[in-house]
């Protein structure tokens, strides 16, 4: 498994696609926070995702997740799976994307880079740990994020 990157701006700059579930029901949407790292000795990457979202469902009922990168011109894309809801609409459907099954998840064809990630835990982000400024600023008015690391099992290209 091989991957170089400038891991400050592979979110935040290019953004991803959060997905889980199998082909049959899935669903998927858009993601500028998260990061790669090393924890318990494995390679790791972290997403951290609203309780609102429907894709938190779905990350809670399966062991698998995928975190999966597009060419820039896929934004436009990646900016209606950022702002819909795949509870309110067939958004997959309508973005025009080709879901694929990818190890015991699911990702799109159009995806630069695909990484397969085995769910190690889940973690609601505390207030109480954090600076108060960014408790204002980010949670003022809505629940903290949960955190999911998984681990790195496959990375797709
Ligand atoms: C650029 C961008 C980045 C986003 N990053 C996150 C994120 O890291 N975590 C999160 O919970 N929501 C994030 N969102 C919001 C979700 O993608 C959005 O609420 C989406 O509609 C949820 O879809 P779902 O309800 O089908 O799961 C982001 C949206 C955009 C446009």
């Amino acid at each position: 498994m091989e991957f170089t990157t400038d891991v400050f701006s592979q979110y935040d700059k290019k953004w991803a696609l959060l997905t889980a579930g199998n082909i049959e029901k899935f669903n998927t949407m858009t993601i500028s926070w998260g990061g790669f790292g090393t924890l318990w000795n494995k390679p790791v990457a972290t997403v951290y995702v609203r309780n609102s979202r429907y894709t938190h469902e779905f990350l809670d009922n399966n062991e698998f997740f995928t975190v999966s990168f597009y060419p820039d011109e896929h934004k436009k894309i990646l900016s209606v799976l950022g702002s819909k809801s795949g509870r309110e609409m067939d958004k997959i459907h309508e973005s025009g994307l080709t879901a694929k099954e990818c190890g015991d998840s699911v990702t799109f064809e159009e995806a630069e880079v695909t990484f397969v990630c085995r769910k190690l835990m889940r973690q609601p982000l505390e207030i109480k740990y954090m600076l108060v400024d960014i408790a204002y600023q980010f949670y003022d008015r809505e629940a903290p994020h949960d955190m999911y690391i998984g681990e790195i099992v496959d990375i797709i290209k």
